[in-house]
């Protein structure tokens, strides 16, 4: 795991901004794993950006989002797909047919995660995965428990995860689904390449022991030191608690 240090959330957020307009040059079709929250929406804003300054053409690019929460339709604004379309497409004006989501409203939620199994298969593969991390150290919502399931599926938040989408949720953990489909882990480390962007002091404890500890179930993110190129972009309140892990 390559770590980078900036001093503050908007420097590593521009950065991975910068890294993969610099891929997508490299490769206009690239099939990008895109993560929601609060995180990457500085990220977003400065894609966005460079796409709308002609820096780069965002027009032919694949995405895959990570997860989607069960039983909220596109048109929620709870729902991830609404903050993609909100925060990303509707301002790249991405065709619709190259923008991937987990349907929270299949009729057969395991058929939808085998569907998006396959559809990534047939892009040939995820060329890059952005993540971020849950404070309880969860990747896309692959959350810590005693065992996790590899590639996509239902996953039941844990109390904490629905607390920290309560915004989105009229401010109510109470409405956050409880459910949601998510890639697995085995999905995720299945990308080339992951870029993970961590700000904040409340990531702090996670970072850590994603960087320093054991690999665990526990700790879903401590799982991808399994990966042969990962980077983490953090600021510094993230990367407070490395020299006590
Ligand atoms: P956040 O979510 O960016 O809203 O903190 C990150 C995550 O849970 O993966």
């Amino acid at each position: 795991m390559r770590l980078t240090l900036f001093a503050t959330a908007r420097d590593a957020a521009d950065s991975l901004a910068r890294h993969v307009v610099a891929f997508v040059r490299e490769k206009p079709d690239l099939v990008l794993g895109l993560p929601t929250g609060r995180t990457p929406i500085r990220f977003y804003r400065e894609l966005v950006r460079q796409a709308r300054a002609g820096a780069v053409d965002l027009g032919r690019l694949v995405t895959f989002n990570l997860d989607e929460f069960l039983g909220v339709g596109p048109r929620h604004r709870g729902s991830y797909r609404f903050y993609m379309e909100r925060h990303f497409f509707r301002q790249i004006g991405l065709p619709g047919d190259r923008a991937n989501f987990l349907d929270g409203m299949a009729s057969d939620p395991r058929g939808e995660c085998e569907r998006y199994e396959r559809a990534i298969a047939a892009f040939g593969g995820i060329d890059i995965q952005i993540l971020g991390i849950g404070g309880n150290g969860h990747i896309g919502f692959n959350e810590p428990g005693s065992w996790l399931e590899v590639r996509t599926h239902i996953v039941e938040l844990r109390p904490e995860t629905r607390r920290a989408n309560a915004l989105l949720f009229d401010g109510d953990p109470v409405r956050v689904p409880r459910e949601a489909l998510s890639m697995g882990v085995g999905t995720i480390l299945g990308a080339r390449r992951i870029l993970m962007l961590a700000t904040g002091k409340e990531k702090a404890r996670a970072v850590a022991k994603m960087v320093r500890g054991p690999l665990t179930t526990d700790v879903p993110a401590s799982l991808l030191q399994l990966h042969a190129d990962v980077e983490v972009l953090l600021d510094a309140a993230a990367a407070s608690r490395l020299d006590r892990a």
